[in-house]
């Protein structure tokens, strides 16, 4: 079994994507295996190394060099990055001119994501907004693609609106924010099935500490608003079945349960947890 590969991507704006890939990864349940990486492949250049204070010449340069070279077990372990108090991440340089080529190196050396045959795990794939054609085909050989959009009706249309090279591809949908459609309307309105629509709460603190802004203790991540939907999420993608509902009282609950899975920590030791 090679890495399970879930790429992440908007069709136009900033509606999240960033934010939607540490939020998985910090939720993605390990059951103690292999953690998450999330790979910043963002042709129009990063923002992760800019607001967690990191070096951008380790990560997404030295991945896709690695690549070109075909250099025996060059992989993503040297690449990666530590942010949000644990979350591992290979960010991508922050000019266009230096991203955009590594993301193209990478679509024709995939199997630099997916692994070999011993590889385990999963790579949360931040391909930003999926207008190169480098990043439509990493969309394609992605396991499955999470389309990222805001929750307004011009959000929502650009989903209508799709390009043809989404037919066949395998789309979740996640709607960032406010939204005042129910599901199953989003669903129908767009022809997907309402299993694949997934409401991201705007969680202004949570969201601030993935933008590098401020720190979170475990125990408040996991019960904040966006903490929570990452993990119902991330749960779906990773094909837990959890027997949660989604949302209302089965939710508030499971709260008071001991968690069965464990998950990346974000905060640092002694920050506590909710008061
Ligand atoms: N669910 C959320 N709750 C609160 N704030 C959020 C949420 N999602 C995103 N944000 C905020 O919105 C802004 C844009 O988010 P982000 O950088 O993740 O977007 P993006 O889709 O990756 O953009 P780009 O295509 O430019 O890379 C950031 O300031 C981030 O903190
Ligand atoms: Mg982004």
């Amino acid at each position: 079994m090679t890495r399970q590969v879930v790429a992440i991507g908007s069709l136009k704006g900033a509606p999240g994507a960033s934010t939607l890939a540490l939020a998985l990864a910090a939720a993605w349940p390990t059951a103690g295996g292999a953690r998450p990486v999330v790979v910043e492949a963002d042709a129009s250049g990063g923002d992760i190394a800019v607001r967690f204070g990191l070096s951008n010449m380790v990560g997404l340069l030295t991945l896709a060099a690695g690549a070109r070279q075909q250099e025996a077990g060059s992989g993503l372990d040297g690449c990666t990055q530590e942010v949000a108090g644990g979350v591992r991440v290979v960010v991508a340089p922050t000019g266009a001119d230096q991203a955009a080529p590594c993301v193209s190196e990478i679509a024709s050396c995939a199997s630099v994501l997916h692994g070999d045959g011993d590889s385990k795990g999963v790579v949360l794939l931040d391909l930003g907004r999926l207008g190169a054609t480098a990043s439509q085909e990493l969309a394609r050989v992605a396991d499955r693609l999470v389309l990222v959009a805001r929750g307004g009706t011009d959000g929502l249309a650009h989903v209508a609106a799709r390009p043809e090279w989404l037919e066949g591809v395998q789309v979740e949908l996640v709607v960032v924010g406010p939204c005042r459609y129910a599901e199953s309307d989003i669903a129908k309105a767009l022809q997907m099935e309402p299993v694949q629509i997934h409401v991201l709460p705007w969680d202004a603190r949570a969201g601030a500490v993935l933008s590098g802004l401020g720190r979170i203790g475990e125990r408040r991540w996991r019960r904040s608003p966006l903490g929570r939907a990452a993990s119902r999420l991330a749960d779906r993608l990773a094909g837990v079945d959890t027997g949660r509902q989604g949302g209302g009282l089965v939710d508030e609950l499971a709260q008071f349960a001991s968690r069965p899975l464990s998950r990346p920590t974000v905060g640092t030791a002694g920050e506590g947890g909710a008061k």
